[in-house]
């Protein structure tokens, strides 16, 4: 059971689907010859049935819709005779650009203007100095930041193979020579040649985070997260930005 609640939620989604399906075939096979439903009829049920198990498993509230209406849009799907090769492509196609919500649980969401001149406003004083962004998304933020501070050098990290290209390109096609993007896991990054480290990231890696920013990053350099704090660590300073959505950014000095 504690094996099953530890799988990533869109594991535990297919999961649940396969019972719900499991158990829909067992009573159509089983279940006597009263029971004649159209395909459509059974996926209402298995998508009923999947919403249930997926209420019970305590995932977040968006998953039960996600549950409830997939089995029968692929049964509208199929009776539409939309070509079977546009599933695995959707698929595909997603996972190449939301790779990191299935495997780390973050997605991808980008900083404001607003949040990015206050960030404009934490980096060093002093000339020369180096940023980077722990999951750099699309590089908006890096390119934004480069352009305003062309003495300092900017670093973007990242896994998610189509936000990476977007990324490398953009910087490219800015001119922006003082930003690096590098397709690696944040969590390879060697954090002690940064003085100030950024991420928007999710409260899930939050706490492994923190550990691992205060063991490599150097003394006085800044550690700064966009609204997800680590639970039990103070930061030593709280940003409010003054934007639609009242941004905080959390600051752990090292
Ligand atoms: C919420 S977005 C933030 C994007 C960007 N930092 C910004 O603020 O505009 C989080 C990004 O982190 C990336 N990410 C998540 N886990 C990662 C990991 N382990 N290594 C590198 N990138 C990761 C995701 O792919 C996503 O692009």
């Amino acid at each position: 059971m504690k094996m099953i609640k530890r799988l990533p939620p869109i594991l535990l989604a297919m999961l649940i689907q396969l019972v719900a399906f499991g158990i829909c075939r067992l009573v159509d096979t089983y279940g006597g010859q009263e029971i004649t439903l159209s395909a459509f009829n059974w996926a209402l049920i298995q998508g009923a049935l999947a919403a249930v198990m997926t209420l019970l498993s305590r995932m977040s509230y968006w998953w039960i819709g996600i549950q409830l209406v997939f089995a029968p849009l692929l049964i509208l799907g199929l009776a539409f005779k939309i070509p079977l090769w546009i599933f695995p492509l959707t698929l595909v196609v997603l996972l190449m650009v939301f790779w990191n919500v299935a495997i780390n649980r973050v997605p991808l969401y980008l900083t404001n203007t607003k949040t990015t001149d206050k960030l404009l406003s934490l980096l060093p004083k002093e000339q020369g100095g180096r940023f980077a962004d722990l999951g750099c998304g699309l590089a908006g933020t890096l390119v934004t930041l480069a352009k305003a501070r062309p003495d300092m050098e900017f670093h973007g990290f990242e896994t998610a193979p189509v936000p990476f290209m977007i990324s490398k390109l953009r910087a490219l096609l800015a001119g922006a020579s003082n930003v690096h993007i590098h397709f690696v896991s944040l969590w390879v990054a060697n954090l002690s040649h940064f003085d100030r480290v950024y991420c928007f990231l999710s409260p899930v890696p939050m706490p492994d985070l923190y550990l691992k920013a205060r063991d490599e990053m150097p003394e006085g350099s800044l550690f700064i997260s966009n609204s997800f704090t680590v639970p039990n660590i103070k930061p030593s300073r709280t940003v409010n930005v003054q934007d639609g959505r009242k941004t905080k950014l959390f600051i752990w000095k090292m």
